[in-house]
């Protein structure tokens, strides 16, 4: 099934120069962009973003960090994308995810994990609306995504 899926390039990622890498990644993999925006995140969007890790013990050093400095904002588009993308991200702690995927390549601990990626279709909807008016995602078709639908 074609889906959309929201990532976001962290922080960390943004200031450690890796943002064109992590959009390579994706982008070499097959999925289309759909959106993007590079946008420093109020605490209020930040806090309804990770609403589900509310109340646990990380909760504000991770709005805190996410609100440190700016983000990229995007929408990929593709065959299985909110899965897929997870699988290319890798495991949230970088020790355990697998070498090839971002984490396991470019990251160490948690706290700084380079990118978020939806983690289901009901997160990829709410989280694409939070940070996205319709008008700012852009439909166009490939040549090969006729093969596809
Ligand atoms: P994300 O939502 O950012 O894509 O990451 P994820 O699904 O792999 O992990 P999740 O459980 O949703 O956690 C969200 C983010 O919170 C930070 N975290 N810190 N100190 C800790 O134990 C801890 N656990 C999670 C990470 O930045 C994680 O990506
Ligand atoms: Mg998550």
């Amino acid at each position: 099934m074609i889906e959309q899926t929201f990532v976001m390039v962290k922080p960390d990622a943004v200031q450690r120069g890796l943002v064109g890498e992590i959009i390579q990644r994706i982008e070499r993999k097959g999925f289309k962009l759909a959106a993007m925006k590079m946008m420093r995140i109020e605490r209020y969007l930040a806090e309804q973003h990770y609403a589900e890790h509310s109340g646990k013990p990380f909760f504000r050093e991770l709005i805190d960090f996410i609100c440190s400095g700016p983000v990229v904002a995007m929408v990929w588009e593709g065959e299985e994308a909110i899965a897929s993308i997870r699988k290319l991200v890798g495991s949230t702690n970088p020790n355990d995810a697998t070498p090839g995927t971002i984490r396991g390549d470019l990251a160490i601990v948690t706290a700084f994990n380079l990118i978020h990626g939806s983690d289901s279709l009901r997160a990829a909807e709410r989280e694409i609306g939070l940070f996205f008016d319709h008008n700012e995602i852009c439909q166009y078709a490939r040549g090969m995504d006729s093969w596809l639908n």
